[in-house]
């Protein structure tokens, strides 16, 4: 059985802080509101320079060093966005040419803050199939792009940056274990960017809506969100043949602290068993499951062996759960690095 091992991680973030105390400045709300109810006290935004090709590239080269690859070694490139540099070519395209991929695929995939997860099952599922041995992974958004700075209600939630994984072929019981991908598009009203897409045929509303913004119900996203994280991670598990006491490790999407906790507490996980920074880095969408990922391999949280749930929610509404036995047993190492 061929098996999808993650052998590579990395993750990139503006330098540009924004606190829940310049977010007082700019509406009407407060840290206290803001930590209370979401647990974020400050996140990164992108300055002019940043966008989501140059944070996915940051990421993609640091994965392809952990993994002892070079780009040339690399099969297939999927990029999780919703925040494309441009509508096209994709942003994988242009990560491929800045990287030297030369022997790459490369094509993007729209899950929202679902991103992550939803890419790394498909190129799971290259590797599987034995079409492709070397799949780098990329979830990357730029969200504050289409945060209305006026609405207290989106502003103080989302942060910009991108995370990388390097998935590789082998014959050992490690890796990509179950996956989970799910959709309700009865839910797209509670949670959409309009005016970006060629929906909208009206020139005069084109550019009337120029800039296009998020808009969100946020109590319907999150009763949603509450139900499906603790269901989509425990069908992962069952489908791995496990029970939720082998969760060793519990990789949320980083949405608010208060559906990390209602997940955590459904699937009888203490906290020491959660991975969360979005106190510090906010809703990074696509980008908040492998910036976990990343921060948490290089705190040796993840060890050989252990179970690892990465389950994330968004926009669709959407949600996808994986179970990864982390590892890198019977890979064959190719490359020699960059
Ligand atoms: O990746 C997926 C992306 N989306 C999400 O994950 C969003 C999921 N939803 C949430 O995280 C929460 O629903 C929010 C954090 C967005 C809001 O928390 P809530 O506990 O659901 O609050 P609410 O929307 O019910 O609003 C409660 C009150 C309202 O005031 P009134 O009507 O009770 O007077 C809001 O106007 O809080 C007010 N409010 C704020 N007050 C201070 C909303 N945003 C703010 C704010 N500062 N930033």
């Amino acid at each position: 059985m061929r098996n999808a091992a993650i052998t590579g991680w990395g993750m990139a973030l503006p330098e540009q802080v924004l606190t829940n105390a310049d977010l007082e400045r700019m509406v009407e709300t407060s840290d206290e509101w803001i930590v209370a109810r979401t647990g974020i006290r400050e996140r990164r935004i992108a300055a002019s320079s940043d966008t989501t090709l140059s944070l996915s590239l940051a990421a993609s080269r640091q994965a392809l060093q952990v993994a002892g690859l070079a780009p040339a070694d690399v099969d297939l490139i999927v990029v999780a966005t919703v925040t494309p540099d441009m509508f096209m070519p994709s942003t994988a395209s242009l990560l491929q040419r800045e990287l030297g991929a030369e022997r790459a695929g490369a094509f993007d995939l729209a899950a929202a803050c679902s991103g992550f997860v939803y890419a790394l099952n498909v190129a799971a599922q290259f590797i599987r199939a034995g079409t492709y041995d070397t799949v780098l992974v990329v979830g990357a958004d730029t969200l504050t792009r289409m945060i209305d700075f006026t609405d207290r209600g989106t502003c103080v939630l989302f942060g910009d940056g991108a995370g990388a994984v390097v998935l590789q072929a082998t014959e050992a019981p490690v890796g990509i274990l179950s996956t989970l991908l799910g959709s309700d598009g009865r839910g797209a009203c509670h949670l959409f960017v309009d005016g970006w897409g060629t929906g909208i045929v009206d020139d005069e509303d084109r550019t009337a809506l120029r800039r296009p913004y998020m808009k969100m119900v946020g109590s319907e996203v999150f009763r949603f969100s509450v139900r499906v994280m603790g269901e989509a991670a425990e069908a992962v598990v069952k489908q791995a043949g496990l029970t939720l006491a082998d969760i060793d490790l519990l990789i949320p999407h980083q949405a608010n602290i208060r559906i990390i906790d209602a997940a955590a507490k459904r699937l009888d996980l203490p906290r020491e068993r959660i991975w969360a920074n979005l106190d510090r880095y906010g809703n990074t969408s696509a980008a908040s499951v492998p910036i976990c990922i990343a921060e948490a391999a290089a705190a040796g949280a993840l060890r050989p062996g252990m179970n690892v749930v990465l389950v994330a929610f968004g926009a669709g509404l959407s949600w996808g759960a994986t179970l990864v036995r982390w590892g890198t047993d019977g890979v064959e190492r190719r490359g020699g690095g960059e």
